[in-house]
């Protein structure tokens, strides 16, 4: 039994639903071409079975911060989605205004819309409880119009923002295909995962993760981190390995000397559940040459992990009955240095384990590697796929459970 509503538990039959999605997409900062269709296709799911049941869809959502470069208007979303579904989707350059309420109701049945950007409107991210967001003129214009509420964006679900929770307040809501098959999918890994269980993280950030790696240990949702990019790196420095002026810098980019003592007491703590690299591959010239970790330091850059970590790895996955990859083992848009991020992710996906991933960068090196279909799920969450998985809870999931009890 869900805690939260899905399609399943109501008539669509010629109903007038309002749909959040999170179609926040990748673009081209010249053209503003959209790069990556993946959260749209993502979507499809619920799109469809709305169409199918001849519902009048509304589509909701947003592109870009205002003020931000990929702050635009939703034209070409409306493009890419007709595309898709091999449909009219109609769009209007207005949210809450005369001529979306006019487009509303002149939606046929099977008809899809798609409104413009809804961060266009201020009181989107104010920061408000849902019951001040239903009050917003925003919800109070477009509620009366539908019947139904469906929310399917995940990777928004971190927001507690006005078109994602305030209408849960005033409409009946539920969860869309895609938000029910992430909460199901995620809920399992995080409350009972089939151990041992193995994170890894990579990529070129550190700071973000370390509070993730200290609650997933804490939490025992994770048996083992193995650390890869960055954050590797970082731990090793708070060991007291010096890695040499190229990798220093990078750290110093980002990091703090708070971070290091944080880093330091979960690695008193944790010391054996946390796995770091023995060698790594560094750029000499244009050269791929391996060092080992007691080497260093180096005057070269720490591009990927070396041939004996990728074995070490390799063993510790071996066991694994759940897996979770959050970034690349290196700068694996540089062919010399794919070889770490490739070799470990190819052995994941071939592997038995139950694999995970998310994050922008890591599913486009999954996507590269051409190992979408071998990894059992692939969420679309960034931030919230993080906050889900340190078992915080999420505004949108909250206002969804709390659906769950309402009658209108
Ligand atoms: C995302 O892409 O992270 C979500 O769409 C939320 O967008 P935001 O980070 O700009 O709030
Ligand atoms: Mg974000």
């Amino acid at each position: 039994m869900k805690d939260f509503n899905t399609l399943d538990d109501f008539k669509l039959k010629n109903k007038t639903v309002l749909l959040r999605v999170d179609f926040n997409m990748p673009l081209d900062r010249e053209t503003f071409d959209i790069l990556d269709n993946t959260r749209i296709e993502r979507a499809l799911p619920t799109i469809k079975e709305l169409i199918e049941n001849n519902a009048k869809t509304v589509i909701i959502a947003h592109q870009g911060r205002q003020g931000s470069w990929d702050f635009i208007s939703l034209e070409k979303h409306a493009k890419t989605l007709e595309k898709l579904i091999e449909k009219d989707v109609k769009f209007v350059d207005d949210i809450f205004g005369e001529k979306a309420k006019n487009a509303i109701k002149n939606l046929q049945n099977s008809e899809v819309l798609l409104l413009d950007n809804v961060r266009r409107f201020d009181g989107e991210t104010e920061k408000k409880s849902a019951e001040e967001h239903a009050q917003s003129v925003l919800v109070q214009n477009l509620y009366p119009l539908a019947d139904l509420f469906v929310n399917d964006a995940f990777a928004a679900a971190h927001r507690p923002q006005c078109s994602l929770i305030g209408f849960i307040e005033v409409l009946p809501s539920c969860a869309g295909r895609l938000m029910e098959k992430e909460l199901t999918t995620l809920s399992e890994i995080v409350e009972n995962p089939a151990k041992p269980s193995v994170f890894l993280f990579g990529g070129a950030k550190f700071s973000d993760v370390i509070v993730t790696i200290e609650r997933l240990l804490e939490n025992k949702t994770a048996d083992k981190i193995i650390l890869t990019g960055l954050p590797a790196n970082a731990f090793l420095k708070a060991e007291g390995f010096n890695l040499g002026k190229k990798t220093e810098e990078s750290l110093a980019e980002e990091g703090s000397p708070e971070n290091y003592e944080e880093i330091k007491k979960i690695l008193l703590k944790f010391k054996n559940n946390i796995i770091l690299p023995n060698d790594f591959a560094q750029q000499e010239n244009t050269d791929r040459n391996e060092i080992d970790v007691t080497d260093l330091p180096t005057e070269y850059n720490l591009f990927d992990i070396g041939e004996k970590s990728i074995k070490n790895f390799k063993e510790i996955i071996s066991d694994a009955k759940t897996v979770f990859l959050s970034g690349p083992c290196g700068v694996f848009e540089n062919p010399v240095f794919m070889k770490g991020t490739k070799e470990i992710f190819t052995y994941v996906a071939n592997s038995n384990a139950f694999s995970i991933v998310g994050g922008g960068h890591t599913v486009a090196a999954v996507e590269q590697l051409g190992l979408d279909d071998k990894i059992s799920h692939i969420s679309t969450g960034g931030g919230s796929l993080e906050k889900f998985m340190m078992g915080e809870k999420l505004p949108v999931v909250e206002a969804l459970k709390k659906a769950k009890n309402k009658t209108f």
